[in-house]
């Protein structure tokens, strides 16, 4: 949380941080480091699987080494796969045992051809390596709830049924136990290959919810939600909040100008709260029909259930620069990097409702890592994350900033008119012994001459990291 006190442009020598390490907010969770990697230009195929391995980049299985080490170095928690749009006609089926029997389909999302040469069993295989919990999205456009029943059997039992022993057959004797499970991806675009309205979906996402519980407790379901300010996102979770453990949404930020970039991620902290309020308003409007005996689902009104947020697309994507189709690789500028700082800084400030967060995407697609067959480029968008991940931990604290705002167009429109906005954005954390605060100066052209106050003494010790070009120093 960030109160701001707004100053006139002529009293900029006021600036000031305050901070208040009294005043925890929330734990941080770690899972708001997470990525995704979905089957969509060279995400996949010559992003983090290279099996061809030309100049000797790449391990035995075909994983290229050098993107494991990245994903290391951010120690990403928790990898959402295979969709994306692409999830929406993906047969998970294909996807798995011997290499040279499966089959190549159309693929529908991004106009090209599947060869599911990379499937579950590698997609396990490499989250193992990375060190990080796998989050499988599920085909809710041309698959079926025979199809994802088996999938999570595959995945996570330990009996003796078919798809477990199908794995099994395949090497894999223990179960993966995915925790993770998305209730389809964005059912409410009309790009997607089987776009639902959002009653067909809520109702189809309590079904699919009270069969997948029962084939496994232990899971918890992403509900498909939108940009979290929407009709579908109260219609949905009104109906569906006591079968689910989190809402999903999703936002790009964009922007023609430097500020209308850096300050577009305001939207996504909008979403946020509106999502919070719905997430409330649905718990107050739980009805225990249709499934009055379903004794195993243990929440109920009046219950303490409260699911959270998870951000499971969010990034900087100009799509007329970086067009899906065309693969989405965007080249990152400085004014990218601040703007993904403040994204993260909005991680933080609202860390009681975020219960997720994966960058869309990880790998090559609108992503802060860009591989070629010889090695692999950091975008600015790389750092911010990097610093975020290796420091904003524990417990997100309450700040002050005192600051000139910026009052021009913006990027949604209505922002201008609904958020403040500061020329410093600031988040700050209390980790053990640790106090870290993140400031991003959005300012073209000005630096501030800020005091910090509010830490109880004055530290012995001050690491800075800053990001900037040298002659702005
Ligand atoms: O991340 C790129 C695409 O953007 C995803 O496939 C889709 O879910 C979103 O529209």
């Amino acid at each position: 949380m960030t109160t701001l006190t707004l100053l006139r442009d002529g009293d900029a020598e006021n600036t000031a941080i305050s901070l208040d390490i009294s005043h925890t907010i929330a734990d941080i969770d770690p899972l708001i480091y997470g990525g995704f990697t979905e089957h969509m230009g060279r995400c996949i195929y010559g992003g983090l699987y290279e099996p061809e391995n030309e100049h000797g980049l790449s391990d035995s299985r075909g994983f290229r080494k050098d993107v494991i080490e990245c994903f290391k170095e951010l120690d990403v928690p928790v990898v959402r796969y295979p969709g994306g749009n692409f999830v929406a006609t993906y047969r998970w089926q294909d996807g798995v045992g011997p290499k040279e029997l499966r089959p190549h389909r159309p693929e529908l999302a991004w106009n090209g051809v599947e060869t599911n040469q990379f499937g579950t069993d590698e997609f396990m295989a490499w989250a193992k390596e990375v060190g990080t919990e796998p989050y499988l999205c599920l085909n809710m456009g041309t698959g079926t709830l025979e199809d994802a029943l088996a999938w999570l059997e595959y995945c996570n039992s330990d009996k003796n049924t078919y798809y477990a022993n199908l794995r099994r057959k395949n090497g894999h004797d223990a179960p993966y136990g995915v925790k993770y499970w998305a209730l389809g991806n964005e059912m409410w675009g009309p790009w997607q290959v089987e776009q639902h309205t959002k009653e067909d979906y809520a109702k189809k996402a309590v079904q699919w919810a009270k069969a997948l519980k029962l084939q496994d407790p232990s899971i918890q379901l992403i509900l498909c939600g939108r940009d979290g300010c929407s009709d579908w996102d109260r219609y949905v979770l009104q109906e569906c909040i006591r079968w689910v453990d989190m809402h999903s949404i999703h936002y790009y930020s964009q922007g023609k100008s430097h500020y209308q970039n850096v300050t577009s991620p305001y939207a996504a902290e909008r979403a946020i709260q509106v999502t919070s309020a719905l997430i409330d308003l649905a718990r107050c409007e739980i009805d225990l029909s249709p499934f009055p005996d379903v004794g195993r689902i243990t929440t109920g009104p009046r219950s303490s259930h409260r699911p959270k947020i998870c951000f499971d697309e969010w990034n900087i994507w100009d799509p007329e620069r970086a067009p899906g189709d065309k693969g989405a690789e965007q080249e990152y500028t400085l004014s990218d990097g601040l703007a993904m700082a403040v994204w993260l800084n909005i991680f933080i400030r609202n860390s009681k409702d975020l219960g997720m967060a994966t960058v869309a995407q990880s790998v090559n697609v609108i992503s802060p890592l860009m591989t070629s067959p010889t090695g692999l480029f950091k975008q600015p968008t790389y750092w911010p994350l990097l610093l975020f991940s290796k420091y904003m931990r524990g417990k997100s604290i309450a700040v002050h900033v005192r600051c000139t705002a910026y009052q021009g167009k913006t990027s949604p429109e209505w922002l201008q008119s609904t958020c403040d906005i500061p020329k410093l954005d600031v988040s700050a954390a209390i980790d053990g012994e640790w106090i870290n605060l993140a400031v991003v100066n959005v300012d073209d052209e000005k630096s501030y001459k800020t005091t910090i106050g509010g830490a109880p003494s004055f530290p012995s010790s001050v690491n800075i990291f800053r990001m900037g070009v040298t002659n702005a120093l």
